[in-house]
């Protein structure tokens, strides 16, 4: 099982960016719990991260064929790109919606996701953690349902 984990603009800058909010906690320090994670669960990780609207279009894109599934952190695209939103029906991969921070208990324009009425589910604040049980729950998700996304070729 192949799970490809998209993360979006400034989330390369955690652990320095706003700590109080997202925690100390790097991307790569979360790159390898997740790695772990995905070790005893039996599922293969790719990573993805951009700053750049188009370079995640185009991740998304790809995933058709080459990935069961998704964890999608989208960051501020969450709230503004149908182009992502587009990408995401378009590439018909299940995916989790990620935040690290309660989206709900902020701003108001924060409240609103284009992506998450197309996700299997929605994980957000619970800090870094939230990559992990976005995990658990898309791995346990995809064996229940059973078999290889469609257009995924096993050899
Ligand atoms: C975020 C929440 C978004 O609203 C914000 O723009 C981010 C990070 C989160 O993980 O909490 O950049 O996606």
């Amino acid at each position: 099982m192949h799970i490809a984990v998209i993360d979006g603009p400034n989330l390369n800058l955690l652990g320095v960016r706003e700590p109080e909010r997202y925690g100390t906690v790097t991307l790569e320090q979360i790159r390898t719990t997740l790695r772990e994670r995905a070790a005893r669960l039996g599922v293969e990780l790719s990573f993805f991260q951009s700053n750049h609207e188009g370079a995640l279009v185009d991740a998304v894109q790809a995933l058709r064929g080459n990935a069961d599934g998704a964890l999608v952190n989208a960051a501020a695209y969450t709230h503004t790109s149908l182009a992502l939103r587009d990408a995401l029906l378009a590439a018909a991969v299940p995916f989790v919606e990620v935040h690290l921070s309660n989206v709900w208990a902020r701003e108001e324009e924060r409240h609103r996701s284009l992506l998450a009425d197309l996700a299997v589910g929605v994980v957000a604040g619970f800090g870094a953690d939230s990559y992990l049980l976005a995990l658990e729950g898309l791995s346990a998700f995809l064996r229940r349902r059973g078999g290889a996304a469609p257009g995924v070729v096993r050899v």
